[in-house]
């Protein structure tokens, strides 16, 4: 059990040692509450000249649609994240850059690792209950409860966006590695649900059971691996 200030230097500290083993590393990030205090740690240890991203390539997990420019998760990344970053423009990547994010990324190289929050109803980036497997890139709409969810960053309801284009269930399972981070006790039913539970795209983060390296790191519970039994040893072992 962590605080949720050990529980994002335990992030950060990950995507800073992934990035030191592998200097042109290629992360999937996400946006969202629970991981502006890994940002916060990431910058610091940026401005302090400790993280070399000239060669890191970021791609944000998704985005909105139809929104003003302020609450793009582009925007939220470079502010909270890429701005204290020596991170080139030309390494900033985003779904709504391009109608082939898949093929991007495989240019790229492929995931290395791919941070992930998890949604009050099992989402992952925007991958609502329901949606395919196997599925790619895409546009999706988003659920009543994920929008009442993010609403604060809003004037109100109605200006959240009903849409969004976000990495799709196998983009995320192609990454080499993946940690889940989930904080506050508000997330505690659905991260039981989808790790102690069975696998099923009605709980989109449940699939990642099936994955080959998937850490899930709480401030409220004992870690899950996966697959289950890999040591933590192994994992830091990058
Ligand atoms: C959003 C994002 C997800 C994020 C999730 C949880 O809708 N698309 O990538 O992980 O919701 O957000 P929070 O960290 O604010 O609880």
């Amino acid at each position: 059990m962590s605080t949720y200030e050990e529980l994002s230097e335990r992030v950060a500290r990950a995507i800073a040692q992934q990035i030191k083993v592998k200097s042109n590393s290629c992360l999937g990030l996400p946006t969202g509450h629970t991981p502006l205090g890994v940002y916060r740690h990431l910058s610091k240890w940026s401005r302090e000249g400790q993280i070399d991203w000239s060669n890191v390539r970021c791609f944000a997990l998704d985005d909105y649609l139809e929104t003003d420019e302020k609450h793009t998760f582009h925007y939220f990344l470079d502010e909270h994240l890429y701005s204290h970053t020596n991170l080139p423009a030309a390494n900033k990547f985003n779904p709504c850059m391009t109608d082939n994010y898949d093929a991007l990324i495989a240019e790229h190289g492929g995931l290395d690792l791919t941070i992930l929050g998890i949604g009050g109803n099992g989402h992952i980036a925007f991958n609502e209950p329901g949606t395919c497997a196997r599925s790619w890139t895409h546009c999706t709409w988003l659920n009543q409860s994920t929008r009442l969810a993010n609403q604060d960053s809003f004037q109100d309801l109605a200006s959240v966006p009903t849409r969004g284009v976000t990495m799709g269930l196998a983009t995320i399972l192609e990454s080499r590695w993946i940690v889940l981070m989930a904080s506050g006790e508000k997330k505690k039913d659905i991260v039981e649900r989808a790790f102690q539970g069975p696998v099923t795209v009605e709980v989109p983060a449940s699939l990642l059971k099936q994955h080959a390296k998937t850490d899930v790191w709480t401030d409220f519970s004992a870690d899950y691996s996966f697959p289950s039994g890999a040591t933590q040893t192994a994992r830091v072992s990058l």
